[in-house]
């Protein structure tokens, strides 16, 4: 059999990484393929840059649109990131008549339903489980794996450089800037950190994660998104001392006529196997009906984990090059005209438990007045955590964990509790889910 000819478009960490796993493990991915796989052009932002992996059999350029226009180019792996000029090169080698494989989430999950249409139009396979969780093969394990099932939600930590931030803070007290610092140094960081910290990078992933569970349209603009910034090491430590662990988490779930999702801190319970998932680490949990919950972990980001990741794609691509279009596993999972219209949850109808961290005024009456305004609109106290006030203070920290009460009704509250005369500066607000069989 003729060998196939990939062409890569960016030569940064995740392609070089994916040069030098196609070529330590060319003979066992040609056994799997049935094919051998060839790179022939690569294009790189500084195509004489010296890099971390052997390019001398590789055709370079500085033009990447010389990639996707090669005649002798059969699969496009796109590797630049962005949505920009990422969308167009994908594109154009659509309309080529070209594969694509792609680790870019943020391309995904904003211009997926336009680039699986023009795919769909031209016979062409798109692929991208790099984009979400690195090397976990999240994505085959639920478009495929799961294929029988009813998925009722998903729950991921889906961004290592802010579960890498939250570990430190939690087991060295490091500070916040000093850890993404690193985190940048490691290349797990984006090429925009904002993404990482503010939590886009996890709501791209779990607007992908969600299309494919529940055969929706990709819906990244209805997303609810908060990051990590906020979050202090007292917040950490108090959560610790409640029995809970604060992950970044992106959830999705079927909830009467809607899908919630949304990306926030979270306090999970410590006694969960997610819960105990440091560092760089990725892990998503998938409920089924019929399966009951899986958890699936591995390195979330890093070059040769989502190498592992894009040549896995690579090799899906080669065996189905010559399988009839319409017999392929669908991009989204469902048929294309299967997708579902289930609308996506606006935040302020979703259902959880929260953390409330507020500095009261250390005075007769202060919990009473709090307590009656949350029970007010229904919302009953879990746990309750008052300390002593630190040395000639008047204000102390108050920290509650509350059973599940729509976020509406816990919005009202925070907004007349802040509003006392007693209370001082803001509430900080955490979400908590127990991540049970049954969501309850
Ligand atoms: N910045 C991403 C992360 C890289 O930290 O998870 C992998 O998508």
């Amino acid at each position: 059999m003729e060998p196939v000819n990939i062409g890569i478009l960016g030569l940064g960490t995740v392609g070089c990484g994916t040069v030098n796993v196609l070529s330590r493990n060319a003979k066992e991915i040609t056994r799997r393929a049935g094919r051998e796989i060839r790179i022939v052009q690569a294009a790189a932002r500084s195509p004489d840059k010296k890099r971390e992996c052997a390019t001398e059999q590789i055709a370079l350029t500085g033009n990447p649109e010389e990639v996707v226009n090669n005649p002798d180019v059969e699969v496009v792996v796109e590797l630049i990131g962005g949505y920009e000029p990422a969308r167009q090169l994908v594109l154009q080698a659509i309309a080529n008549r070209k594969h694509v494989v792609t680790a870019n989430k943020a391309l995904i999950a904003v211009h997926g339903n336009e680039i699986f249409q023009a795919a769909q139009d031209k016979g062409v396979m798109v692929a991208f489980e790099a984009a979400v969780a690195g090397g976990i093969p999240i994505i085959k394990a639920i478009r495929e794996g799961l294929a029988g099932n009813h998925i009722e939600w998903l729950a991921g930590i889906i961004n290592g450089t802010g579960n890498f931030i939250l570990t430190e803070m939690r087991d060295k007290g490091r500070e916040f800037e000093d850890v993404l610092a690193e985190a940048q140094r490691l290349g797990y960081a984006e090429a925009d950190p904002t993404f990482d910290v503010e939590g886009i990078d996890a709501a791209h992933k779990l607007t992908i994660l969600a299309a494919i569970a529940f055969g929706i349209p990709l819906q990244f603009d209805k997303a609810y998104v908060e990051g990590i910034t906020h979050i202090t090491r007292a917040d950490v430590m108090y959560a610790e001392e409640l029995g809970y662990r604060i992950k970044h988490l992106g959830i999705s779930r079927r909830n009467g006529n809607g899908v919630e999702l949304r990306v926030h801190p979270t306090l999970i319970p410590e006694r969960r196997l997610i819960a105990n998932v440091d560092g760089v680490m990725n892990a998503v949990l998938v409920k089924g009906d019929a399966v009951g919950p899986t958890l699936y972990y591995g390195a979330g980001a890093g070059a040769e984990p989502t190498a592992s990741a894009v040549v896995a794609d690579i090799v899906d691509v080669v065996r189905t090059l010559t399988t009839d279009p319409n017999n392929r596993v669908p991009h989204l999972a469902f048929q294309p005209d299967a997708l579902a219209d289930i609308g996506i949850l606006p935040m302020e109808q979703v259902t959880t438990s929260y953390y409330l961290r507020m500095q009261a005024q250390d005075r007769p009456g202060v919990l009473a007045d709090v307590t009656r305004i949350l029970g007010d609109v229904g919302i009953s106290i879990e746990a309750l955590l008052q300390k002593e006030p630190a040395e000639g203070e008047t204000v102390v920290p108050i920290i509650m964990l509350t059973h599940r009460v729509v976020e509406k009704n816990m919005n009202a509250a925070i907004a007349a509790i802040e509003s006392l005369d007693v209370i001082e500066g803001r509430i900080t607000r955490i979400r908590l889910e127990h991540l049970n069989r049954d969501w309850d």
